[in-house]
């Protein structure tokens, strides 16, 4: 699996040009695109990139690698962002978060002229919600409401929580995700509008029309999946 995810970071890595701001999300496959990113600054085949990073642990991470970093205060645009996700439909549509970072990582989506997500196979499937909950930020003072909430929506909520620690994870903006299992997802639309319009949800893990390409690595090659 390794593998493949080096495969689709390293293929999507082809399109960034010297010169641009580049979106860097999070997670182990984005983590090969970085090693690659560094490699081609490092060998001066990549001159002049600035990334953007979309969590604490990438920003981290590219400053080890020794990628020169920026933010919106000094540009307002990204060229292209490359990021990974969990869950992905033949529409590009996403489930994303699972590395906890949904909400800026769809904070420089939506400030992107083309993202990339790259995936290996195992992230594809027909419908949004087959395999994967839906991560969703709230903020802590009403958490207990949201999975309420989340409930009366049919779904079933999940406050997560450190591995090792009894202890609800923070995100970088220091809230807290429920991991909510709504099955398959009969419509994303819908349900992402139903999520948004909740006050004390700070941002949810379904990204609509905001993917250009996907990338998915699969045992047998790389192939790349436009947006029609
Ligand atoms: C983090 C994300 C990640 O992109 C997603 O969880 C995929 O991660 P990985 O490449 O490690 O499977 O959305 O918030």
């Amino acid at each position: 699996m390794e593998n493949l995810k080096q495969k689709a970071a390293e293929e999507a890595v082809k399109y960034i040009e010297s010169g641009m701001v580049v979106g860097l999300g999070t997670g182990s496959t984005v983590y090969y695109a970085l090693l690659k990113i560094s490699e081609l600054i490092k060998a001066g085949k990549l001159v002049n990139i600035v990334g953007i990073p979309s969590s604490g642990k990438t920003e981290k991470l590219a400053t080890e690698l020794e990628i020169p970093l920026t933010d919106f205060m000094k540009h307002k645009s990204i060229d292209i962002t490359i990021d990974g996700a969990d869950e992905v439909d033949k529409y590009l549509n996403l489930i994303k978060g699972g590395g906890g970072a949904l909400l800026r990582e769809k904070v420089l989506a939506q400030a992107s002229k083309r993202l990339i997500i790259i995936v290996d196979e195992s992230k594809v499937s027909s419908k949004l919600g087959e395999k994967w909950a839906v991560p969703v930020e709230v903020i802590k003072f009403a958490y207990p409401l949201e999975m309420e909430f989340i409930k009366s929506l049919a779904g079933k909520p999940q406050l997560r929580m450190y591995e090792n620690l009894n202890e609800p994870v923070l995100t970088d903006e220091g809230n807290y995700i429920i991991d909510a299992n709504f099955g398959v997802i009969k419509n994303p639309f819908e349900l992402a509008a139903k999520l948004e319009n909740r006050a004390g949800i700070v941002e949810h893990g379904i990204f609509i029309n905001l993917t250009s390409e996907v990338i998915v690595a699969y045992k047998d090659g790389v192939k790349k999946i436009k947006k029609k």
